[in-house]
């Protein structure tokens, strides 16, 4: 079957749904092909904070109801060394707050509205591939059901994550990559139990950083910073458990609660940036574009201000036929997108044991954790940073 529309979009994460529905909000024709079945998109468990850019969106589209409803309002949160809690106080300077609200929720709330709203989002797509890029007539192809199916759209956008198709069809001269891997990976556990404290503690203990972070007022989020060798098998949850409360009872309000594990799993960090966002008819958005370290919870917010950014610009296209909103489509994205790299790199290198620093290093950190505790100045450019810059 041949199937026609204005954008074709490839992945179904939240860099995907939330365009497809400005894009539909809007009356222009859109696909979403999406490798994965529903279940298995909402598998995945992300981080939990989301910036004003994020919200103002769901807002925007009306599907705001449960993160009106369940979403916690946060005005601070709190840098820690072994002994000290440095609180940031982003209401008091900035003026601002974050709702910390499962990333993994926003999904499932666009993945629900979808089919009232028209939005076609065809799931469990296998190879799913780009065609005509340079042309003014692009498609793409999937298998479904034993078939070979074609969508012929106007423009593709590549919301498929660090991992999919669509950067990998842009030919190599016409992009630069940027890439830093950091020598540690994030170890997490998901329990429902209460949060230790009413706020995210981000830790830089002499055991190596740790984050205390939630979901509810009744289910807690865990990281720690773990070599790249280690396994699931190396941290039984009584092991992970005794380690966050070494951490965190010291720093917390209430302490560690244990709990059984709903979720464990170890991802690595990194920074990357692909430097364009768009060759001919092909854009690209949100992780299939970069990637940040998870410190700051920056992910899903640059993928949100990528969509505001380009649903503008086809949108207007569409409207009046201005080229020059789609051209300037990268170095605007971009320009957020350093920025955020930035903070979510410095954040990583203030709260991280690296095993490479010897006791310089080690100095430097903690005069700047001295700083920061000191600094009014300072910690406003933390807070203004983590509630998100503006558009
Ligand atoms: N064809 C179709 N779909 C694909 C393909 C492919 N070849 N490759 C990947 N996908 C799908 C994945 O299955 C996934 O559902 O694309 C989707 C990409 O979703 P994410 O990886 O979540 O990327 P994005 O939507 O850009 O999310 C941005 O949100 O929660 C945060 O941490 C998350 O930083 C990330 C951010
Ligand atoms: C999370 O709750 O999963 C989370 C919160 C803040 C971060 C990263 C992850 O910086």
């Amino acid at each position: 079957m041949e199937i026609k529309t204005q954008v074709a979009i490839v992945g179904a994460g939240p860099s995907g749904l939330l365009l497809g529905h400005l894009l539909c909000a809007a009356g222009i024709g859109c696909i979403v092909v999406e490798r994965q079945s529903p279940d298995h998109v909402l598998g995945r468990i992300r981080a939990g904070v989301l910036e004003t850019v994020t919200t103002d969106l769901m807002r925007e589209l009306g599907i705001d109801q449960r993160l009106n409803a369940e979403g916690m309002v946060e005005g601070g949160f709190n840098l820690a060394t072994h002994d000290d809690v440095i609180r940031i106080d982003i209401e008091a300077l900035t003026g601002r707050h974050v709702i910390v609200y499962g990333q993994t929720e926003i999904t499932r709330d666009l993945m629900e509205a979808a089919p009232d709203r028209g939005l076609a989002v065809i799931y469990e797509a296998a190879n799913v591939a780009l065609h005509g890029i340079e042309s003014r007539h692009p498609w793409v192809t999937y298998e479904k059901g034993g078939k070979v199916e074609r969508i012929d759209a106007g423009f593709i956008v590549g919301c498929d994550g660090f991992h999919g198709a669509a950067r990998r069809a842009i030919p190599a001269g016409a992009a630069r990559e940027f890439e830093r891997i950091y020598p540690f990976g994030w170890l997490g556990i998901l329990a429902d139990v209460p949060p230790c404290h009413p706020e995210l503690i981000y830790a830089n203990g002499d055991r190596g950083f740790a984050l205390a972070s939630m979901r509810s007022p009744t289910r807690s989020r865990y990281y720690i910073q773990v070599p790249l060798t280690d396994t699931l098998d190396d941290w039984p949850e009584e092991r992970l458990w005794d380690e966050l409360e070494m951490r965190f009872n010291p720093l917390s309000e209430h302490g560690v609660t244990r709990g059984p594990a709903l979720e464990m799993s170890i991802a690595p960090l990194r920074s990357y940036v692909f430097e364009t966002m768009r060759h001919g008819r092909l854009f690209l958005a949100g992780d299939a574009a970069h990637i940040v370290p998870p410190t700051g919870a920056k992910g899903l917010n640059l993928a949100a201000s990528d969509v505001a950014y380009l649903s503008e610009a086809l949108i207007g296209y569409f409207r009046t036929g201005d080229e020059v909103a789609l051209d300037n489509y990268t170095p605007r994205a971009l320009a957020r997108i350093w920025k955020a790299e930035r903070f979510s790199w410095f954040l990583t290198k203030l709260m991280h044991r690296f095993p490479e620093d010897g006791a310089f290093e080690h100095r430097m950190q903690t005069a700047e954790l001295e700083y920061v505790a000191s600094s009014r100045a300072m910690q406003t450019a933390i807070a203004e940073n983590y509630v998100g810059l503006p558009l």
